[in-house]
């Protein structure tokens, strides 16, 4: 599908479309299957918008919440993905903690993780192992570098095909992470970026040719929507002349 591009003035007005772009979509997922699947990204953008969705009235027993990636540190870690959607938004809100489903970081290999959380994952939605999920939201972001999730440039992670959740590597980090194949068979997958220095990637990413394996987010074309929620810092080279 065509990627949607929306630049806002501010990183305020910036959540406020984010958390209006969710909340539709949480509110079809739900009215269409009665229930909604979403896997938050991590890092600092989307922080304030976890905020906001503690704030907002949702039918929070019929959401499902998982991380799209996840770096491989326990919960308490300042690093944790999971860790930082929980303080700002899940301890906030009465979803029953059966719906909240966070990459595993306990065990001594990151594979193992991996392989539970795809056991996971295919048990939730109630599929068979070759089954792919196909998550209502996906939320991402990008790296400077032109990453997204745990999708880092020339790493392995980029080319598994045949799993739905893999070992990235950023810099020699184990993370946790998605593949391709389980991005792409989003419903809907928005990308919230904000801030000048992801304007080198972001036009990169939208150039006419590119290599995923130098610019992962060029690989995300999933089958629903695509969606770009930018902010004017952050979109300037994107936007219309
Ligand atoms: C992570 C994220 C990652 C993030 C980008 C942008 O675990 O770090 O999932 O893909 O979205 O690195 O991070 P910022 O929002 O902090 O710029």
């Amino acid at each position: 599908m065509t990627p949607k591009v929306d630049i806002y003035p501010d990183r305020q007005a910036l959540i406020a479309a984010a958390l209006e772009t969710i909340v539709a979509r949480i509110h079809t997922a739900i009215s269409e299957r009665q229930t909604c699947s979403i896997a938050l990204s991590g890092g600092s953008t989307p922080q304030p918008l976890y905020a906001a969705l503690a704030q907002a009235d949702l039918p929070w027993d019929r959401l499902q919440i998982f991380w799209g990636d996840e770096r491989y540190v326990p919960a308490t870690d300042p690093d944790s993905n999971y860790g930082m959607a929980k303080r700002v938004w899940l301890d906030l809100v009465p979803i029953p903690a059966a719906n909240i489903h966070p990459m595993p970081t306990h065990f001594d290999r990151p594979q193992l993780a991996a392989e539970e959380y795809e056991r996971q994952t295919l048990a939730q939605f109630g599929l068979e192992t070759g089954s792919i999920p196909v998550f209502d939201i996906i939320l991402l972001g990008i790296g400077d570098d032109g990453h997204t999730a745990s999708l880092f440039p020339h790493t392995a992670a980029l080319s598994v095909a045949d799993r739905l959740i893999t070992v990235g590597d950023k810099d020699g980090q184990p993370r946790i992470t998605f593949t391709f194949p389980l991005l792409n068979r989003a419903r809907c997958a928005i990308f919230l970026v904000a801030g000048a220095s992801k304007q080198p990637a972001l036009a990169e990413i939208f150039a006419p040719t590119g290599d995923i394996h130098t610019y992962p987010s060029r690989g995300v074309q999933p089958q629903g929507e695509l969606l770009w929620l930018l902010d004017a810092a952050a979109g300037e080279r994107l936007a219309p002349r």
